[in-house]
């Protein structure tokens, strides 16, 4: 059953539950500036949300490319000046950043 009281954009997740930030760290991402996102994310360490580098993502073309778990919410070509927004919208705000958001993923209506 949908629960109206949550606004769409919120993320729901067990509070036990660890995040985990993934940034694919494989060939093609690694060309479109993927090391400096991953660097980003730890240079914004975020209490209980582990970062790591990833091997590929299965998304190669549409990098840099992050996935957030347990949401499982994509993000695609992320810029590192754009990690900030994520880290404060998304894993300290818990509502998810829809511009960057993965179309594939998360198609818009
Ligand atoms: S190289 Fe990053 S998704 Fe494949």
């Amino acid at each position: 059953m949908t629960d109206i009281t949550q606004p769409s954009n919120s993320l729901v997740t067990e509070p036990s539950t660890p995040r985990c930030v993934r940034v694919c760290q494989n060939r093609t991402c690694k060309k479109q500036g993927a090391k400096e996102v991953l660097a980003a994310f730890e240079a914004l360490p975020v209490a209980d949300v582990s970062v790591m580098g990833s091997s590929c993502l299965g998304q190669c073309g549409n990098g840099p490319m992050v996935l957030i778990l347990p949401d499982m919410v994509w993000y695609s070509g992320v810029q590192p000046q754009e990690v900030r927004l994520l880290v404060e919208q998304h894993l300290l705000g818990g509502q998810k950043v829809k511009q960057m958001l993965y179309y594939r993923f998360h198609p818009q209506k």
